[in-house]
């Protein structure tokens, strides 16, 4: 009997990304492949790779090294490289690295398995289109069990903000049908998954032609009242007030919007394309706020954009003062061939971008442990997603917030939802007790009798 071949995927870059190995992992499968953990050992290698910083490439390509030795020592194993850097890259990668036997981009991985075999023929292949309808629809990812999965609802972006590769890399915007994704939380849900997390690089302009991505996540909190929904990322500009009602109404739905603003300066969020003024940021979160109390904001900001002065900077301060985020990613800015913002030069001295980038960081840091501070001696619902990374002897779990929880483990299981009293906290952790394990929430969808 023939054993099956092994493929090994190590990935890079967002949530797409890791969605996107679950879809690759599907395919191999199906083709007759087996897992490995193992690069060693793998018969197939690939790197599911991201371009959206040249930090991001260079880690990729230094680990691409460890991936030449290994293909040294073993001739016959292929290696694939995946992703984001494929269309980019795929000269360079092709003619200079020569171990590199294909590279194929997000919108071709069906054909990774016939290339794979080409591969074995000595043939490299290169397949790095990108399409206007593949959305991988009826595909099921192959994930591994767990509480939480990503459900990739919608794929590429139109937005093009200036600094930014994902419309290069990925392509135009296409969503999944409503049908598709409610039929795969379904089936989530079946299979024990406490909490889904829909995706997309602009994930609030999904529209299936149909429905639009108030009416999904509606469709979705309605499958399993105990499921939390939460969703990534979305762009002020597609936050319409039939989204922001539908996240207030629906229990399930969490309470955590990332909202990235990348700029404070109406000067700079113009030059970047981002199609929002400053004011109009703050009026949208001031109308979250009010719609959904309670609710727990999150943003990305670029420091050191082409032409950024002090001035700008400290707009930026000013709105993270003003809209005290929950958490913020922060980011050097880094040129991108392609962009328009390429062409802008890069005329911020990168120590000056360093000390922006630290200033905004602790600004977000002090934030952050202040608004930590006021859930000290409240009790909060968790869902347990696993042991704490730090301590065998503690699980950790998010609130509704998405704010991390950890609590010694005492008799409580994985994936139920329970109640801890927050003792203390820092700026990234609130640290706690189980005070007793929280009914779920209502599992039907009539409201449940309360006897007083
Ligand atoms: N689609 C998402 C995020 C895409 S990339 C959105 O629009 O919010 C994630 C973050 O990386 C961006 O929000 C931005 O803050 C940052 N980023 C993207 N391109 C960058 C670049 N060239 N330099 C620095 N940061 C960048
Ligand atoms: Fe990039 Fe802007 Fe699209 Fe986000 S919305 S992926 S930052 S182009
Ligand atoms: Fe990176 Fe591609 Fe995601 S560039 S951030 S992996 S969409």
């Amino acid at each position: 009997m023939q054993l099956s071949r092994s493929v090994y995927i190590e990935t890079y870059g967002c949530q797409m990304n890791v969605a996107d190995t679950e879809v690759v992992l599907s395919i191999m499968r199906d083709a007759g492949y087996r897992r490995t953990e193992q690069l060693a050992e793998a018969d197939v290698a690939l790197v599911n790779t991201c371009a959206v910083r040249e930090n991001a490439e260079q880690r990729i390509y230094g680990r691409l090294g460890d991936f030449r030795h290994y293909k040294r020592e073993n001739p016959a194993m292929i290696v694939g490289v995946l992703g984001c850097m494929a269309e980019r890259l795929r000269k360079d990668l092709m003619e200079t690295e020569s171990y590199v036997d294909l590279v194929v981009g997000p919108d071709e991985y069906r054909r990774l398995p016939e290339l794979v075999e080409h591969a074995l023929q000595g043939e490299k292949g290169i397949a790095v289109k990108l399409s206007r309808v593949e959305n991988y629809d009826d595909i099921i990812p192959l994930r591994t069990e767990g509480v939480s999965a990503w459900v990739s609802v919608m794929r590429g972006c139109d937005k093009f903000c200036t600094f930014c590769v994902v419309p290069f890399t990925r392509g135009r915007e296409r969503s999944r049908s409503l049908e598709g994704v409610v039929r795969e939380v379904r089936y989530l849900v079946d299979h024990g998954f406490k909490e889904v997390t829909l995706l997309g690089q602009n994930v609030n302009s999904y529209h299936d032609g149909v429905y639009d991505f108030a009416d999904l996540m509606a469709a979705v909190a309605q499958i399993d009242r105990s499921l939390r929904v939460r969703f990534t990322t979305s762009h002020p500009h597609d936050m319409s007030e039939k989204l922001i009602r539908t996240i207030a109404e629906h229990d399930n739905i969490c309470k955590f919007i990332h909202l990235p603003v990348q700029s404070g300066s109406d000067r700079i969020l113009e030059l970047m394309n981002r199609t929002y003024t400053r004011a109009e940021y703050l009026s949208l979160v001031e109308k979250i706020k009010t719609l959904v109390p309670g609710v727990s904001l999150s943003t990305d900001v670029i420091a050191g954009f082409p032409t950024e002065t002090p001035a700008d900077h400290e707009q930026t301060l000013d709105v993270i003062r003003e809209v005290e985020y929950d958490g913020a990613f922060t980011f050097k800015y880094s040129p991108r061939e392609n962009t328009k913002a390429w062409h802008m030069g890069d005329d911020v001295p990168d120590s000056v971008k360093i000390e922006r980038l630290n200033e905004i960081i602790e600004l977000q840091r002090e934030i952050s442990y202040r608004k930590n501070q006021q859930e000290v001696g409240r009790i909060v619902e968790v869902l347990v997603e696993g042991e704490s990374k730090k301590s065998v002897h503690d699980f950790s779990g998010r609130t509704d917030t998405n704010k991390m929880v950890v609590f010694p483990k005492g008799n409580v299981r994985v994936g139920e939802y329970v109640n801890v009293r927050v003792e203390r906290a820092n700026s990234a952790t609130l640290f706690g007790t189980v005070v007793h394990t929280a009914t779920q929430p209502a599992p039907s969808p009539e409201p449940m009798e309360v006897n007083a």
